[in-house]
């Protein structure tokens, strides 16, 4: 129909700028060596950190859960679809985040999206986010009506400029991500909090790549710092290092209960499956009782994090297991990714608007599950195609 005519027209403006992606697809595990769109490749671009996609203590969760009480909750939470399968995790949730209370959501954009709105709704209200925060907070933000202020990434005179220009606003929500996951760093917390809390503005940290990944045991970005107690709102998502799928946010009892009857995506979305909340608390435990998982994943990063620098490759300023590859165009992103996955090896290039114009990248990121000689045999490929595209000198 000619109505719809723009969306060929758009598609095609997005293969023209090297920014039209075809869907990858994975046939069987996630894994560190996986089968993808038929061809046998080591894996670089997923975030299952520490391999609990497939860990046997998790499936066995999902199963017996099935088995207890069936596929679907059948009602969103406030209505009948909370089972205790779900309070069990978010009690499990609160203590793993040393927290009162938490609140589970179907996913972490829902949860980022519902706490944002809830929290900041009027004019009269304020909201202070790094340049790079992560899109399902700028949706957050996007549905206020609350000021809005953006700073550039990490800049603490940007953050006290504007804190400044929000004083005297009902509500100050300054918000970051804790794992920046698309350069890996990770935000300067202790500045942060403290200026935020001089300026009587609450802080909330997205931890999707931080959790199960930083702190002493996976804790958190707020643990790596010690500012588990001073920090108000601590979101992640159980979709990346432990292995399942939902978003959280942690913190005080009011904060749970203020959320329940406000926040839209729980009030209005139908409550996970029971298996889904058991494998999630399956994963709580795994990462308590299995600390060679976050020992491992560590232990890779530092190695092949080491070996693409010794490479010569622009890895920005990564310090976790993200580390970009930095190639500038997204036309070479793109060829490079295609000339490695010839090679044996899956990185996805990311491209605008995921990163800004001009920082096309191939994102890589390594699992406890990777073994050396895995990751020496993508080193080995990404040093051929690197080379290839004239990105490292021969
Ligand atoms: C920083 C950050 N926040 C939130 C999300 C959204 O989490 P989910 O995939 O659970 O919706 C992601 C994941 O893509 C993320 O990287």
């Amino acid at each position: 129909m000619r109505t719809m005519d723009f969306l060929q027209q758009e598609l095609d403006e997005l293969k023209e700028r090297h920014l039209y992606r075809k869907l990858r697809v994975l046939q069987g595990e996630q894994q560190a060596t996986s089968v993808i769109d038929g061809k046998k490749v080591i894996n670089l671009s997923s975030n299952n950190y520490l391999g609990l996609a497939t860990h046997p203590r998790l499936k066995k969760a999902a199963i017996a859960a099935i088995e207890k009480w069936g596929v679907g909750a059948g009602a969103v939470r406030p209505i009948i679809g909370t089972m205790e399968i779900h309070e069990s995790l978010e009690k499990a949730l609160a203590q793993f985040k040393h927290t009162d209370a938490s609140l589970v959501f179907v996913a972490g954009i829902a949860a980022n999206r519902g706490t944002i709105q809830a929290l900041i709704p009027e004019e009269e209200d304020a909201v202070i986010s790094d340049a790079l925060n992560h899109a399902s907070i700028i949706d957050g933000i996007r549905l206020t009506k609350a000021k809005r202020f953006v700073y550039p990434h990490k800049d603490m005179q940007g953050l006290k400029d504007a804190l400044k220009k929000a004083s005297g606003s009902r509500r100050t929500l300054v918000i970051t991500d804790g794992v920046f996951s698309m350069d890996g760093d990770v935000a300067p917390l202790p500045e942060i909090v403290e200026l935020a809390h001089q300026h009587n503005a609450f802080v909330m940290v997205d931890d999707a790549h931080g959790s199960g990944v930083m702190g002493p045991h996976g804790e958190g970005t707020t643990f790596h710092f010690g500012l588990q107690d001073k920090v108000e709102i601590q979101m992640a998502t159980m979709s990346k290092a432990l292995g399942v799928l939902g978003g959280y946010v942690a913190g005080s009892l009011p904060l749970r209960e203020f959320l329940i009857h406000k926040a839209r995506p729980f009030l209005f979305s139908t409550a996970h499956p029971p298996a889904v909340a058991a494998a999630c608390l399956e994963a709580i435990r795994v990462l308590e009782e299995e600390p060679e998982h976050h020992q491992k994943l560590w232990e890779n990063t530092k190695y092949f994090k080491g070996e693409l620098e010794r490479l010569g490759f622009d890895t920005g300023v990564s310090v976790t297991p993200i580390t970009p590859i930095i190639v500038g165009e997204a036309a070479t992103a793109m060829k490079f990714s295609d000339l490695l996955f010839v090679e044996g090896v899956f990185a996805q290039s990311i491209g605008y608007p995921t990163v800004p114009e001009g920082k096309a990248r191939l994102r890589t990121i390594v699992t406890a599950r990777h073994t050396r000689e895995e990751l020496d045999k993508a080193l080995i490929a990404l040093s051929k195609v690197g080379k290839t595209l004239a990105l490292l000198t021969t």
